[in-house]
Parts: C-alpha cells; sequence; structure tokens
C-alpha cells in the first residue's frame, strides 16, 4: 500500500457491541443495549473531543443529537480548555439526512454534513436551510481523509470521537483514519447474519490488510469490559501468534 500523509487528526472509535458482535439487532429494533456506566463513559470519551462524528442513518435510527451531557461533562471540558461542545458532524453522502432527525432540534454545537459534490443541490440546499454548514467532497466519493483535513483548517479540529454505524466505520477503517478503537462489550447476543456490527464495509480481503490494532488496557465494571486499543501504524511487521 503507498504511503499515504495522515490527516493532523487523532481519531477515535467508539462502539458497544454484544458478545457475537452486533452493535444493533437485525431489524433495527434495539439501538442502545449499554449500561449507566457505558453511557456515561461514551460523554466522558466525548468530553475530550473537538468533533463527533457519525453516519447518517445512526442519526436517523437512534435519535442521536450528539449532545455533552450533564454539567460534569461541560465542566470537564472547561477544565481541558475546549470549546463548551463539540462540532456535530454527520456523514451523509447523499445529502439525505432526513429533516424530521431528532439532531435538528437540539440545540448545541453547530452541525456540519459531510457530503459530496455531486449530491443534488437541491437536498443541500435543505440542509444548510435547517442550519447546517455543507462540505462537499469533490469527485465521486466521499473522501474522509480530505474532510478530516478540511475540519482541522476550517474548525481547528484535533481530536474527533466517531460514533458509528457500521458503515461509515468501515469506510473510516479502510481510509486507514482509525487512530484508536474503544469498545464496550456487552455480555448479550443479538445473532443474526445481518445484524449491523461495527464495521460493515470491506475492510481487508488479506491478512495483512487488516487494519491492526494493540489493545492497551481492558476494565471491567459490572458484567461489562471497557476495552481500549491503539491502531499499528502498517509500517510495523505483522507478528503472528506462534510465529
Ligand atoms: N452499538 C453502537 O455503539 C452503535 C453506534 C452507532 C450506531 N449503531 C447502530 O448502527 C446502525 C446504523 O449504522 P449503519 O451502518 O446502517 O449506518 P451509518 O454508518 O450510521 O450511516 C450510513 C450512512 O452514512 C452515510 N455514509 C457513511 N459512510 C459514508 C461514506 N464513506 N461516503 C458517503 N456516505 C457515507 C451514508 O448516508 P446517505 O445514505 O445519506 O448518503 C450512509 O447511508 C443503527 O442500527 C444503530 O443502532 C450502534
Amino acid at each position: 500500500m503507498a504511503f499515504v500523509a495522515r490527516a493532523p487528526v487523532h481519531l477515535v472509535l467508539n462502539m458497544a457491541m454484544t458478545a457475537d458482535g452486533k452493535v444493533a439487532t437485525a431489524g433495527r429494533e434495539v439501538t442502545t443495549f449499554g449500561s449507566r456506566h457505558d453511557q456515561r463513559a461514551l460523554y466522558a470519551l466525548r468530553a475530550t473531543a473537538d468533533a463527533l462524528l457519525c453516519g447518517a442513518r445512526t442519526v436517523e435510527e437512534t435519535g442521536a443529537t450528539l449532545g455533552t451531557g450533564s454539567s460534569v461533562f461541560a465542566a470537564a471540558r472547561r477544565k481541558a480548555g475546549l470549546a463548551p461542545a463539540a462540532l456535530r458532524v454527520v456523514v451523509s453522502g447523499s445529502a439525505s439526512l432526513a429533516s424530521e432527525a431528532a439532531l435538528w432540534r437540539q440545540a448545541g454545537a453547530p452541525i456540519v454534513i459531510l457530503t459530496r459534490a455531486t449530491a443534488p443541490e437541491a437536498q443541500r440546499e435543505r440542509l444548510r436551510k435547517l442550519g447546517a454548514q455543507v462540505w462537499c467532497s469533490p469527485g465521486e466519493a466521499l473522501d474522509l481523509r480530505a474532510a478530516l483535513d478540511w475540519l482541522a483548517r476550517e474548525h481547528g479540529v484535533r481530536r474527533v470521537v466517531a460514533e458509528g454505524g457500521g458503515v461509515l466505520n468501515a469506510a473510516l477503517l479502510a481510509a486507514d483514519l482509525v487512530d484508536e478503537v474503544r469498545l464496550t462489550w456487552v455480555p448479550r447476543i443479538f445473532g443474526g447474519a445481518t445484524s449491523p456490527t461495527i464495521a460493515d464495509g470491506p475492510v481487508a480481503r488479506v491478512l495483512e490488510d487488516a487494519v491492526r490494532f494493540r489493545r492497551v488496557s481492558v476494565r471491567s465494571v459490572g458484567d461489562e469490559r471497557f476495552l481500549r486499543y491503539l491502531r499499528i501504524p502498517r509500517s510495523e511487521p505483522t507478528v503472528l501468534h506462534g510465529d
């Protein structure tokens, strides 16, 4: 793989998954299943971010508003010298993010939509009228690296917390933009071959192409495990267990 300069942004991917690796039920009836500890960990992580990043379907299906949470987390942001709230960034390549999404009704940090220049102008204008700043990726595909570079330049973003779903995660992983993964491992099983997972798109076809991480911490709270992984640079050789 050719060397590509890293975006000047540290991107943390945060997800809760079941023991069988699902992030929602097959019919997407269940979208939240972590404990209050998991919720707290999410808000604590958000309190470290300049921007929160989400896919359009997650915003629509879960009603996510990408807020700061209680005054405790607002105080943590102040102490860290961060803006009062993290920028709310949603990826919608077709610019079809629903006008009815709860995000639009929740006061908070500015909303940025990342879309493609080929998305219909009427849709982009609709999103602007809803109050968003709309960034258009040049070309056919949405260039997530260029988007992060733009967020860094335009909004001074240095640290992003990405919150799914699997389609967006897979694109971020395939573009080698994920520096850190936080996983909450919840002892439930949803099953289902079509239930959403952490990465619902091609990332690797052969072992050498897999995005690799090193586990740096694991913490148990109640029945849940909180895992933290840091990305291993592609330049580091793969060492398989037993080698
Ligand atoms: N357990 C957890 O921690 C967790 C966290 C988040 C979400 N979830 C679950 O995940 C499910 C939603 O995930 P999902 O994978 O279906 O959807 P998603 O990744 O949230 O959103 C997919 C949409 O985002 C846009 N998008 C994402 N990547 C893109 C790219 N590279 N280029 C252009 N557009 C891109 C597209 O929007 P347009 O169609 O508008 O173009 C695409 O249809 C929900 O059921 C939710 O409950 C679980």
